[in-house]
């Protein structure tokens, strides 16, 4: 754990910037063409610049990498490739010593086939490793459970040769679900975690929640066992571990994500899977609605819980849990190629989703830092890379981290052959103009705006942070406007999500006295009065507002 003693607040997580980043795609120090512990150590400095204050870390256990290692054969070790314990503890400690803290991603519902524990069962059916999985003799049990990896599953259970049955998976048929009635597994998977926290890590992020237990005549999903075993994870952590998070990936409607917050003792943060698809939905429509709607249909949550807000990261922009109306419509908007399209999701980045339309990229950034919730970044998405629609699966938006213009984007050093996967060399998102060195030297770049934009997120931390949300009334639907709140600290955030310029009319006579003063530039706008406040916004603009007391108002523009 962390021990920046200004940092110890137990709620640091609401305060925090999440960056997303895999090890094998960030350097590669020894250039094998393969991203190590070593090189993203040797990129923390960038990430201190870059504002991030806590990074997640994707699934860097041993493993096959059948599903980028979501299939983990040994969970006490690394990939080699990546590195070894001794190469973490460094990693871990750099970090730290930058004030950055680390969260691990945690897969427990399933591993690899290859791992010792599978491997024992199948071989040995009377071992007692047999019942750490779930079989069956038939594929008749728990009929009707979705099938998650639609493109490559046709069944949630697969035929074990050696064993004469089937076991049960929710992902792909190589990954074996664990069995959470077996008390084994449930003390096992607690002994990994503690494992992973007494060598400093600061929480996880807990892989597919939703699907621990199984239980006949229920969509296997959300069940209240589920939610007993994070309960004592919870416990185990505040007690054993104390400042450590626990975040869920839980890709649910909202009615059901937000029980995984439970009583304030289940999870610290959930992603915020429903509001995610609405964002982009809203912008499209250019129609805030749908933001709106979620928002508030996902708040209330308790008081030391908070939301993961993301663009998006290292799957497909997932319409699992969308209508299907909805979702025809992103695939219409978004995904026009078929290629783009994977299971129920696009498989995209954030700047080619938007065809690079850089107000799009700054009024949606601008947006999950302004919304309740914590912001993650995806790595690349702050440097607006593209993606390659051609690589299988989800390896289109896992290209590596473009950091210069030299070979290979600066990533390695390795002939381009030997790299994990090809630099994006597509003409509009080049490495060779789409890298670290290039737009950290351009004043104007992305990078750089994303840079301000965390410092001014820092500054106002608690009231974007911590604050509650209000949304103000008015009749122009391209228009969000609402007020965030925080201990008497008060910031008005507008956002035009359409193409056109317009205006809004606002009733904001509950402020009249205050002077909106511009978060980022510090710009003084008139002070409000008993009248409708009138704005007028270009195209994808926003602005956030301080609403201040005159007296606190040092701007040029005094009117
Ligand atoms: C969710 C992860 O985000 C995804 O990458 C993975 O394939 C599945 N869980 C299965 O582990
Ligand atoms: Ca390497």
């Amino acid at each position: 754990m962390i021990e920046i003693s200004d940092e110890q607040d137990p709620l640091w997580y609401r305060d925090a910037v999440f960056y997303e980043v895999h090890v094998k795609t960030f350097f590669d120090s020894n250039n094998d063409g393969i991203g190590d512990f070593t090189g993203i150590t040797m990129k923390l400095d960038y990430l201190r610049d870059l504002g991030v204050t806590c990074i997640w870390l994707l699934p860097f256990y041993k493993s096959p990498l059948r599903d980028d290692g979501y299939d983990i054969s040994d969970y006490y070790s690394i990939q080699p490739e990546y590195g070894n314990l001794s190469d973490f503890k460094v990693f871990l400690q750099e970090a730290h010593a930058r004030g950055i803290r680390v969260i691990a991603d945690l897969v427990l519902n399933h591993i690899s086939d290859q791992n010792a524990w599978f491997q024992e069962a199948i071989r040995n059916p009377q071992s007692p490793k047999k019942d750490w999985f779930v079989w069956s003799d038939t594929e008749e049990k728990y009929k009707g459970v979705r099938i998650i990896f639609t493109d490559t599953e046709t069944s949630n259970w697969a035929w074990e040769p050696h064993v004469k049955q089937y076991y049960w998976h929710r992902f792909y048929s190589h990954q074996p679900d664990l069995n959470y009635d077996n008390p084994e597994v449930r003390e096992e998977i607690k002994n990994v975690i503690r494992f992973w926290c007494k060598l400093g890590i600061d929480g996880f992020r807990c892989d597919a929640v939703p699907y621990l237990f199984e239980r006949e005549g229920t969509n296997c999903e959300n069940l209240p066992e589920t939610h007993a075993y994070f309960k004592e994870i919870r416990k185990l952590m505040d007690s054993e571990f104390p400042g450590t998070i626990l975040l869920a990936e839980a890709n649910q409607w909202p009615s059901e994500a937000k029980k995984y917050f439970g009583d304030e003792d289940e999870f610290h943060m959930a992603f915020n899977f429903p509001l995610m698809p609405r964002i982009f939905i809203s912008l499209a429509r250019e129609n805030v609605l749908p933001i709106i709607n979620i928002i508030k249909e996902t708040l209330p949550i308790p008081a030391t819980c908070d939301w993961g807000i993301f663009l998006r990261n290292h799957d497909e922009l997932t319409l699992e849990m969308v209508s299907d109306e909805d979702r025809d419509f992103m695939y219409s908007e978004y995904a026009k190629i078929p290629k783009m399209r994977l299971n129920l999701g696009i498989r995209r980045r954030l700047a080619p989703l938007v065809d690079n339309d850089r107000a799009s990229l700054e009024l949606l950034y601008a947006l999950i830092f302004a919304i309740p919730g914590s912001p993650i970044i995806y790595y690349g998405d702050e440097i607006g890379m593209g993606d390659n629609i051609y690589l299988g699966d989800r390896n289109g938006v896992r290209t590596p981290m473009q950091w210069s213009y030299d070979r290979n984007a600066g990533f390695s050093k390795a002939d381009n052959e030997a790299l994990y996967a090809p630099v994006i060399i597509n003409p509009n998102f080049h490495y060779e103009s789409v890298n670290v060195e290039s737009e950290s030297r351009l004043p104007t770049s992305l990078l750089n705006w994303i840079k301000k934009m965390i410092r001014v997120r820092k500054k106002f931390t608690k009231v974007l942070g911590r604050g509650e949300i209000r949304f103000l009334e008015h009749n122009n639907r391209r228009v969000l406007a609402y007020i965030r709140e925080y201990e008497g600290e008060k910031m008005l955030c507008l956002f035009n999500i359409s193409r056109k310029h317009t205006f809004v009319e606002l009733d904001l006579r509950e402020f009249a006295g205050t002077r909106p003063v511009e978060a980022i530039t510090e710009a003084a706008f008139p002070s409000i009065g008993e009248l409708p406040y009138f704005f007028t916004l270009p195209p994808k603009s926003f602005f956030w507002l301080s609403l201040l007391d005159p007296s606190e108002v040092k701007g040029e523009w005094e009117t």
